[in-house]
Parts: structure tokens; sequence; C-alpha cells
């Protein structure tokens, strides 16, 4: 595993928020960590409402300037009880006081730095990643690849094994999402959502944790070049609709350029 994976685990301690019932069907013991009966919170108890408003304000923080932020109700009715927010946090006092004082927190209340959301989709096979945030480069605090290391976590917790997911195409976690599996596109123009340049893929078959957290390099595999221009997704979007199957590889270091299997 990576120094910086080992670095945060080393300091930050993970937590679960669920309905009590959805607890007994999750792996607690991943990662050769136990989730610490501290750290699960239940929605429907007042004393744990000030853990649930940290993670409204980290919310406000990574998803706000993009004009995501979720409403309370949506984290309430679609996620916090049909569904499960995990990730890692750390007592106030281990962060800098600016930091404490942005995130309005103090001595050893335990503070969320990141999430990842999953709900269970009806057809009691997939789930749906509603979230992903994480507080690397918000804070002072030095959190270098905790977005990944949070979705890595999540998705061996919650058991997952097919995940749907909607993102835009530039969005930076594009990038994380394909260091932990190759995306089937579901479609690759969703012109009802927020934004325009929202695709909607498919996960499955990850890689095993050497590859994504350690030093394992991936499989070499055949890949054609795609430019995720307004043009490039509304045809990609004829294509999957004309019934071919488009796997998205990897993205490539210049912008709006991915790798797709050919
Ligand atoms: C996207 C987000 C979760 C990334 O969290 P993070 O803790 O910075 O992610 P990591 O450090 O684990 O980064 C994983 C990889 O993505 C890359 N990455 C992260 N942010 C990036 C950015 N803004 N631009 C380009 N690459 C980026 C990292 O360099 C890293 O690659 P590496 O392993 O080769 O070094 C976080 O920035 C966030 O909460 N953003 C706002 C909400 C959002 O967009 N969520 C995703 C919705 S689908």
């Amino acid at each position: 595993m990576k120094h910086k994976y080992h670095h945060l685990l080393g300091k930050l301690k993970p937590y679960i928020i669920c309905h009590p019932n959805t607890l007994s069907a999750l792996n607690k013991d991943y990662m050769g960590m136990t989730v610490h009966a501290d750290h699960i919170y239940n929605p429907l108890l007042t004393k744990d409402f000030d853990f649930i408003n940290r993670i409204i304000k980290m919310d406000e923080l990574s998803f706000g300037p993009g004009g995501m932020g979720m409403p309370r109700w949506v984290l309430f009715d679609c996620a916090l009880i049909p569904g499960a927010v995990i990730g890692f946090g750390i007592p106030a006092n281990q962060l800098t006081s600016a930091d404490q004082a942005l995130l309005k927190v103090v001595g050893d209340d335990f503070v969320p730095l990141s999430m990842y959301i999953a709900i269970p989709n009806a057809d009691g096979k997939s789930w749906f990643g509603h979230n992903l945030s994480s507080l690397n480069g918000i804070l002072k605090e030095d959190l270098k690849g905790l977005g990944l290391l949070t979705k890595y976590y999540a998705l061996g917790v919650l058991k997952i094994e097919k995940l749907i997911g909607a993102t835009q195409w530039d969005s930076a976690a594009l990038g994380l999402h394909l260091k932990l599996s190759p995306m089937k596109l579901l479609a690759s123009h969703v012109s009802i959502h927020t934004h325009e340049n929202t695709l909607c893929y498919e996960s499955f078959n990850f890689y095993p944790e050497e590859q994504v957290l350690g030093d394992q390099r991936p499989l070499q595999i055949k890949t054609k070049e795609f430019t995720s221009d307004l043009v490039g997704i509304k045809n990609l979007q004829k294509r999957i609709e004309a019934g071919e199957e488009i796997i998205l590889i990897s993205k490539d270091s210049k912008q709006s350029v991915f790798h797709l299997q050919s």
C-alpha cells in the first residue's frame, strides 16, 4: 500500500451512518479495521444529529461551489434511511485551529473528513453511488488520497459488486473512479440531469487492493482515444442507444481526453 494511504489509515478512523436495520448487512471489519461502536451513527437518534450536521457542512464545502449541494431532505430520504454514509473522520483537536474554525468544531468532536454514500437499487443486485466527498485540498490537513481510499473502503464495507453512478465528464472524480474499475457507459449524455455533460456508468470487476492502493500496475488493454466535448458525448450516446458496448478505461493527462476499450 502506498505511503499516503498508510498515513491516512494511521490518523483517521472509519465511521458509518445508517438505519440500524442496515448494519447487519455491512462488513464492519474490513481492511484490518473494525468500525468502533461510537462511530456508528443512527439518523433517528437526536444524540447523533451533531455528527450528521457535520456531514451537511462537508457536503456544502465540497459540492456547494459546483451548485450540487445536497438538501437536508435528500440526505435523509435518499441516503441515510435507504442507504448508508461511510467515510473517515478525526477528533477536532487533532486539526489545526483554522480547520476547526472552518468546520465549526471543538475539543474531541469527531469530525467527518470524507464520505461515500450508496443506495441499494430496487433490482436487489446493484447500488447507486450518490455522493463522494473529501476535504483534501479544502483543509490545511494533509489528506492526499482520501477520496480514493474512501470509495474503495466503502465499496468493501457495503459488499458492492455492481455499482451504478452518475458524474460529469469534466469532474476531477472521473479519473478517481477509473482507478477502481473499468466503467461501462450506460449513457454518455444525460441531458435531463442538472448538468448536461453528465454520464451514467456501471462499475463491476473492481480492481484488487494492490492495484488501487498499491503499486501493482494495471493490465494493458487496447484502447481508442475519445474527446469528451458535447459533439463527442452526443455521438457516443447514439452508439450506446444503438446497442454498442462502450467501456471507459482511463483518463488521459490531457484535458477532456479518455481511453475507451476498443
Ligand atoms: C473529487 C474528490 C472526491 C477527490 O478527493 P481527493 O481526496 O482529492 O482524491 P484523491 O487524493 O484520492 O485523488 C485520487 C486521484 O484523483 C486525482 N485528483 C483528485 N482531485 C483532482 C483534481 N481536482 N484534478 C485532477 N486530478 C485530481 C489525484 O491526483 C489522485 O490521482 P493519483 O492517485 O494518481 O495521485 C474531492 O475533490 C471532492 O470532494 N470534490 C467535490 C465533490 C465531487 O466532485 N465529488 C465527486 C462526484 S462524482
